[in-house]
């Protein structure tokens, strides 16, 4: 068997973690997305479950006993840094692509002046901080002082972080007007992209800020909370079975138990009243005919359905089915991710199911929840899953 839940899921942490992003979109985002209004999609007074949602955003705004959100890895364990050479080499690389992007932004003078002034506000703040990510010893070099100095970078980058955070919240403020226009002529158009555009170059700073601040704060922790009682909990092993691991299949022991030790420290739920719950789909915790809404953003339609065969994804479809009650809606979205080029396994596994379970119907919707033909696929937002009475 392998195109069972467990395969899925295995599937989808292995994948995930490499294109994990730190989001967490408001209603108000997901509207602009998808055109369909919180009120469809999270009813007052309906059990509700949202897939994927690291820093439990929507569970926060929904926070009652009705709404619940899944991940396998929320809180701040989220992509939990414990490969030192191979984090300080990819932000090097990063952060150094970073500060050519705003220098070449700022050179090449098509912004407006108000942009500029905030590249040029941004940019020492990440000068600063990258200069100290370059000098920062690796952990053996300075077993004495790394924690202090490691602490030091993670206060920079989140200045940096924090300053460019409240000018991205008054940019998506503008963008979201220009969204709500919905009617645009090509002036507007032009402008929108503008607008969008220079999101995306603080998007892109905003994130190496975050990347560089949670690894300078995850690798001191992975030395003194795990890789030190590992390697002890190992060696006790060896002792025992009156054998030795070479250093590679020791490492390798190490990097297979990292995540429960990882979790033990990061996972948070930051919920007071809505559950949050580990767990991956399709193996999902709930009973039968337990929910009435399934709300996947961002999560299953981009980390997971590129990846599927026909079978898996009927795995899908069944777990989706199982836990919706009578009347009961899933909606994925978006469909029109970049990463998910070729929609034709899912097209075709969603008719074959059709075939064979008559309470199943499901729809393609585009950005403003007009109903698409299946081959206008690469059009549509959202994957609506009904279950029928
Ligand atoms: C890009 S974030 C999206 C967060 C939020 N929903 C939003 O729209 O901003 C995707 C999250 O989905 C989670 N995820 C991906 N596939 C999942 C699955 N099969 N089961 C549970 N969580 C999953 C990832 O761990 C990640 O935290």
């Amino acid at each position: 068997m392998t195109s069972g839940p467990k395969s899925i899921s295995e599937k989808v942490e292995k994948y995930d973690k490499a294109v994990k992003a730190f989001t967490g979109r408001t209603p108000e985002d997901i509207e602009i997305d998808t055109g369909i209004s919180p009120d469809v999609l999270f009813p007052e007074g309906k059990k509700i479950l949202y897939i994927g949602d690291p820093f439990q955003v929507m569970g926060r705004h929904y926070d009652n006993s009705d709404f619940t959100t899944i991940d396998y890895e929320y809180g701040e364990s989220a992509q939990f840094v414990f490969d030192e050479e191979k984090f300080r080499v990819e932000i090097d690389r990063e952060a150094d692509c970073v500060m050519d992007d705003i220098i070449n932004e700022i050179n090449n003078q098509r912004l407006y002046e108000e942009h500029e002034l905030i590249l040029e506000e941004v940019f020492p703040l990440v000068e600063k901080a990258f200069n100290k990510t370059q000098e920062a010893p690796f952990v053996h070099d300075d077993p004495k002082n790394y924690q202090e100095k490691y602490s030091k970078i993670v206060k920079l980058w989140k200045e940096a972080r924090n300053h460019i955070g409240s000018v991205r919240y008054d940019l998506r403020q503008k963008i979201r007007a220009f969204d709500t226009q919905h009617v645009l002529n090509v002036d507007d158009m032009g402008e929108e992209m503008y607008y969008k555009d220079f999101k995306r170059t603080l998007d892109n700073i905003w994130y190496t800020a975050l990347r560089a601040e949670k690894g300078f704060e995850d690798v001191p922790d992975f030395y003194k909370h795990i890789w030190f009682p590992l390697w002890l909990e190992i060696q006790e092993e060896e002792i025992k079975a009156g054998e030795k691991y070479s250093d590679e299949e020791r490492m390798e022991q190490i990097k297979k138990r990292i995540r429960p030790y990882a979790d033990n420290i990061r996972l948070k739920k930051k919920t007071k009243e809505s559950n949050v719950i580990q767990a991956v789909f399709p193996e999902l915790p709930f009973k039968d005919n337990s929910h009435d809404r399934i709300v996947a953003s961002w999560s299953l339609s981009t980390h997971v359905f590129d990846k599927l065969s026909e079978e898996e994804f009927e795995t899908c479809w069944d777990e989706i089915m199982r836990v919706l009650k009578k009347d009961g809606e899933a909606y994925i979205f978006p469909l029109y991710y970049r990463g998910f080029q070729d929609k034709t396994t899912m097209i075709d596994s969603l008719n074959e199911y059709l075939k064979s379970h008559p309470d199943f119907e499901y729809k393609l919707l585009d950005g403003y929840v007009e109903e698409m033909p299946d081959e206008e696929v690469d059009m549509s937002s959202t994957l609506l899953i009904k279950k029928k009475v």
